[in-house]
């Protein structure tokens, strides 16, 4: 995978520092494997004079750049990576290697302190590795979210008695990162008991060693993202999320099936609301308690009539929220990234397509249970007016796309309205083929009876 073979030519770039023109090549590494590593390399091959690396990547990501083959949870292999390559910025996609401290590594080397890192450091990832201190925080700082109680083995007792306070549905959420998988939403008091107890009791191993019961929240849900220097912020395009693997919002949950970008009751209203009762104390919050946040700050808000609350704060970009908002980004996405790692935000020129976009999410028969691996794919040749971004995919033995995960490929179209953008991407989407694939017919319609 390994050196690359389509390296781009070093281009003539302003240095934003102001000075002077020079010859430099920005060279940004991305972590990651997924349709959001691919989406945010693809954003970042489009600026000037970059070029991209993606550890480890997939069959899409080495379209734009160069897949390395790291894990990305061995901080010293990167270190070495970046020191032999001379990269520049690093910008982390999952929230893992964040929880597990790759930025306070990369602050504390000083080899690597002229290396600029996009993500928060270790304490400020809390904000997703702990659901308690998001909690905390919440409450500390005056941020509308669900009404809580934090639960283990010690204060059981009391957790059944806040449940019983409390009306159907119960939602039970362990406290650190469990894959996703974390959050039970039960209707039975005698169900979310037992289960409470169970998850104690190790059901999503350490990670449920707390359990946070939260009072239901009513509403309908949308992913903000904020790209934050610390000081000052800029909201990225939102995006609404379908979780469920069947049409209707019926089935198991997945990683998400698709995704819409703008989203109609994302009004200028309740946008404000976002960052006067959200963003701002948020950022307000993280400088009280001296963290140093210089990243993505994915808001997971249930609209209740109009007023926003928190139902999770996320420490990165949404998967596949990031395969519709990229492609609404205007500009220079390495220049903003580079803006943030300064504390320079406030400084740089920022803007958002008025297009929709619509992602359909194509997986694997079974996912999100069992599935297969190594199907071949065939149609993405032909595919036109739309970005395929590479979910879960790679190159077999005769450097044929294979599938290689549970969510396979993302398809993003732009359109003048949901509707257009749908039919589009859902055009296109039939195009590909591989055994078992799968998708649901109806992301975006809900959305398009509101516009
Ligand atoms: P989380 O991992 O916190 O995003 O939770 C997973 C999903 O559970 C969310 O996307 C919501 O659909 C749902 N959820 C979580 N917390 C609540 C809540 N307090 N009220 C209603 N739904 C919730
Ligand atoms: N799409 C939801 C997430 O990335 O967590």
């Amino acid at each position: 995978m390994y050196p690359a073979d389509n390296t781009k030519e070093t281009l003539n770039w302003k240095d934003l520092q102001g000075q002077h023109i020079t010859t430099v090549e920005r060279r940004v590494l991305v972590l990651g494997s997924g349709g959001r590593e691919h989406a945010l390399a693809w954003k970042l091959a489009q600026s000037d004079g970059t070029r991209v690396f993606i550890a480890p990547g997939n069959a899409g990501t080495a379209q734009v750049g160069s897949n390395v083959n790291l894990k990305i949870s061995d901080f010293e292999a990167i270190k070495q990576f970046c020191l032999k390559e001379q990269i520049n910025m690093v910008v982390v996609g999952p929230e893992q290697p964040l929880v597990d401290g790759i930025v306070d590594f990369f602050k504390n080397d000083e080899a690597l302190k002229a290396v600029k890192i996009i993500g928060p450091d270790q304490r400020g990832a809390q904000l997703e590795g702990s659901k308690a201190f998001a909690k905390d925080f919440m409450e500390k700082y005056g941020i509308p979210t669900a009404k809580c109680f934090k639960v283990n083995k010690a204060n059981l007792e009391e957790g059944y008695r806040f449940l019983e306070s409390v009306k159907a549905p119960y939602v039970l959420k362990a406290d650190g990162l469990a894959a996703g998988k974390g959050v039970l939403i039960l209707n039975d008091l005698h169900e979310a008991k037992d289960e409470l107890s169970k998850m104690l009791d190790g059901k999503f191993g350490a990670a449920s060693a707390t359990v946070v019961i939260e009072e239901f929240l009513k509403g309908i849900e949308v992913s903000v993202f904020v790209l934050t220097d610390g000081e000052h912020y800029v909201l990225l395009p939102e995006a609404k999320d379908y979780k469920r693997i069947g049409d209707g919002d019926t089935g198991l949950n997945t990683g998400g099936m698709g995704a819409v970008s703008p989203v109609p009751f994302c009004t200028p209203e309740f946008l404000n609301r976002v960052e006067e009762r959200i963003v701002k104390p948020t950022l307000k919050g993280l400088k009280a308690e001296n963290i140093d946040y210089k990243g993505f700050i994915f808001l997971g808000l249930m609209n209740d009539g109009g007023d926003p609350y928190v139902i999770e704060y996320n420490v990165r970009m949404g998967d596949p929220e990031t395969e519709a908002v990229m492609t609404r980004i205007e500009g220079d996405f390495a220049d903003l990234l580079d803006a943030c790692a300064d504390g320079r935000l406030d400084e740089v020129h920022y803007a958002k397509s008025a297009m929709t976009a619509v992602t359909v999410m194509m997986v694997s028969g079974g996912y999100p249970e069992a599935y297969k691996k190594g199907m071949k794919m065939s149609g993405l040749d032909s595919l036109k007016e739309v970005v395929a971004f590479h979910a879960g995919t790679a190159f077999d033995a005769d450097e044929e796309v294979v599938t290689a995960g549970g969510r396979v490929i993302a398809v993003t179209a732009h359109g003048h309205s949901i509707k257009e953008a749908r039919d589009l991407a859902y055009r296109e989407v039939e195009k590909i083929h591989f055994e078992g694939a799968n998708f649901r017919h109806d992301i975006g319609l809900d959305l398009m009876r509101m516009q």
